[in-house]
């Protein structure tokens, strides 16, 4: 099929794309489920795990992915890499690209990062979060684990609550759901809302209540303190008296489902009942997230 030679961002991916690596993460899920070995498809390829922020679930699942698919694979710590010793970020990709990596995944705080070593490796580059760009992976697991549990997302209503303005995940799952005809909405404090993100065909909900009421599924963001998002919030407490998911606040629409892309902060986005609870798909996620995984490397080689 026709899928692309670089993972930059959803707002690039055909309805097609999505069915393509859909259909391949249903065929890996099993496997997974089941602890069945797999063929090393890609034995003999390698790649650099590119890491200049934190990850838990992003790296691991991406370094498991890549050892069941046969991938030799590298990390790098930025932490302890000759960056501290005064090399430029462009010398140490000018480095990378001399061992002729197959894939880069890779992760960093400034927006553009990917595009930026696409343009300057020969490298697939995987985009594994740029700052409060994308984060094109979570957004493929999130909109995935909506389709598995509801059969499909046209017209499926999803609301994603809280800190939208500093997340890359809200961007990655307005483009893919869009695509595919769910209707989207987007809900937290005015500070917490981009200007002018209807334009985008999102409608946007200031009172949780009328999102929970409202829709099918909600995704639950962190508020990104990284990010310097704290300065957008008059306290964590208030921002959970608000905005928190509770088993409280979910009780006026008993089949919603929850998710969230971790790591969690409980009782300030989500208390930990809501994130232990039946409506709940946040380990599901991170399942579905391996499995993708695997099939974005497959599509890929
Ligand atoms: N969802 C997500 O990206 O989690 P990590 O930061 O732990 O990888």
């Amino acid at each position: 099929m026709n899928f692309p030679e670089h993972l930059i961002g959803l707002r690039y991916l055909s309805k097609d794309n999505f069915e393509e690596i859909f259909d391949l993460t249903d065929y890996y899920l099993d496997f997974i489920k089941e602890k069945k070995p797999f063929k090393k498809l890609l034995a003999g390829r390698s790649v650099l795990n590119l890491f200049f922020e934190d990850s838990t679930r992003t790296r691991i699942s991406f370094e498991l992915a890549e050892k069941k698919s046969g991938l030799d694979t590298v990390n790098f710590n930025s932490g302890s890499s000759s960056l501290n010793k005064g090399e430029s970020f462009l010398d140490t990709v000018k480095n990378i690209e001399a061992m002729k990596f197959d894939f880069i995944v890779v992760r960093h705080s400034v927006p553009g990062i990917p595009l930026f070593l696409k343009e300057h490796t020969s490298s697939k580059i995987i985009n594994a979060g740029d700052g409060i760009n994308e984060h094109p992976t979570q957004g493929l697991l999130d909109i995935y684990t909506l389709r598995k549990t509801f059969g499909d997302v046209k017209d499926l209503n999803v609301c994603i609550v809280g800190d939208i303005s500093h997340s890359r995940v809200a961007l990655s799952n307005i483009f893919g759901l869009k695509t595919l005809g769910a209707n989207v909405s987007v809900c937290g404090p005015v500070s917490f809302i981009p200007r002018n993100i209807e334009g985008l065909g999102v409608k946007v909900y200031y009172d949780i209540n009328d999102a929970v009421r409202e829709n099918d599924a909600l995704n639950i963001l962190r508020v990104q303190m990284e990010r310097n998002a704290g300065s957008n919030m008059t306290s964590q407490k208030e921002f959970n008296r608000f905005y928190g998911i509770n088993l409280n606040k979910i009780k006026q629409n008993k089949k919603i489902k929850i998710l969230h892309p971790g790591p969690m902060n409980i009782n300030v986005e989500i208390d930990a009942e809501t994130a232990a609870s039946e409506n709940s798909l946040i380990f599901d996620q991170v399942t579905n997230g391996l499995s993708l995984k695997c099939a974005l490397f497959n599509l890929m080689k």
